[in-house]
């Protein structure tokens, strides 16, 4: 299959370089706005052609499929315009601005028969793979909580705040692994610059069952952090993104309840046991991401990230979006499925 990869600016060459190596698929068009961006990909792919004219792109019918990576305010017209004639779609996360837009063109998807998928790039780490087999497979216990760090002196985004920038790193993750949609979302977060976008906020996601995530992301922190903490009954993970080799460390860890009756002194029992670093193989999240994509073209499998994914963190940003303009106040997510 032949892919379009739209925009080439920090992420786009990622995507470039990962479809190039992904079997059955050719990197046919690379367009971006910035005649100085397709010098690059012309001196680093030569085969490629390059334009600016997407046109010549939705009217090439040799090409099944693109991939968005603009920013985000650009993402959906150039997904509805694909989707209208005829192409199969990636876009970069987050989905689109809001989630009249992600309906639309999930329904566009489905009425054409295409694939919209996202690129929730986490999802295809082998730290989440490996934490989404230990809570499959019971090693966690039930999941109670996670709690996550995404802190740096990051690039102030123009179009979009910190929380649509990182944290659908986060809420992707999350939905991933504790596969429950949150019933409500808080938010709170606080602009330096004259735009309001809030480069500093802390968003909290109630899950049902007393289930909660809580992240802390920012743009202006002097150190990089990428700590998530997963809290089972019956293990505790630490995942460093930041580490090499060692990302995972699974703590033997936890405490019970005592009875009433063995009260009197203290309320738990606490446990500490081993802790486990398992070896996780090195392999490039956005070439399985890739893979997935070009699988569901070709193969008419079901991403992990498909449009579902998408949905539901543009919902989580957007009731964050409605509770920071509120003070924190409690938003109420509607389930956002589409069969
Ligand atoms: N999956 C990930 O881990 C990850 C990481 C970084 C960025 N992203 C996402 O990738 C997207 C792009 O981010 P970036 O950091 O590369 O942005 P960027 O600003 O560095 O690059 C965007 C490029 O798109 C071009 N562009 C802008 N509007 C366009 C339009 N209408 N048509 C064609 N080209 C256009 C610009 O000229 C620029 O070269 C965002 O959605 C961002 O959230 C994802």
């Amino acid at each position: 299959m032949k892919i379009a990869i739209i925009g080439y600016g920090y992420w786009g060459p990622n995507l470039v370089r990962n479809f190039a190596n992904t079997p059955d698929c050719e990197v046919a068009y690379v367009l971006d706005q910035s005649a100085q961006q397709l010098q690059r990909v012309q001196k680093a792919y030569p085969n490629v052609k390059t334009t600016s004219n997407y046109d010549e792109i939705l009217a090439d019918n040799s090409v099944d499929a693109v991939a968005i990576a603009t920013p985000v305010s650009a993402h959906y017209p150039l997904a509805k315009q694909a989707l209208e004639h005829g192409k199969n779609v990636l876009i970069e996360k987050p989905m689109t601005s809001s989630v009249e837009e992600a309906e639309s063109l999930i329904a566009l998807a489905k009425t054409n028969g295409k694939v919209l998928m996202v690129d929730h790039t986490y999802l295809y780490t082998p730290a989440v793979q490996q934490m989404k087999t230990l809570i499959d497979d019971g090693t966690l216990g039930s999941l109670q909580y996670i709690d996550s760090t995404r802190i740096n002196l990051g690039l102030f985004q123009k179009d979009v705040n910190v929380l649509w920038d990182l944290a659908p790193h986060d809420i992707s993750i999350c939905n991933y692994l504790m596969e429950e949609k949150p019933l409500a979302v808080q938010a709170v977060g606080v602009s330096h610059t004259e735009n309001n976008l809030e480069n500093i906020a802390y968003l909290t996601l109630h899950y049902p069952n007393n289930k909660i995530a809580h992240f802390n992301c920012s743009w202006v922190s002097p150190v990089k952090i990428r700590q998530m903490l997963i809290g089972g009954d019956k293990k505790m993970i630490v995942f460093n993104d930041l580490e090499t080799t060692e990302k995972l460390k699974i703590y033997d860890k936890g405490y019970t309840v005592l009875p009433e009756s063995d009260r009197d002194k203290i309320l738990v029992d606490y446990r500490t046991g081993d802790i486990r670093i398992p070896k996780l193989p090195q392999k490039e999240a956005l070439g399985g991401m890739a893979q997935d994509f070009v699988n569901a073209i070709l193969k008419g499998t079901t991403p992990i990230s498909d449009f579902n994914s998408g949905l539901e963190v543009v919902a989580i940003l957007e009731a964050a979006s409605e509770s920071i303009l509120n003070k924190g106040k409690e938003v109420l997510i509607e389930p956002k499925y589409v069969a």
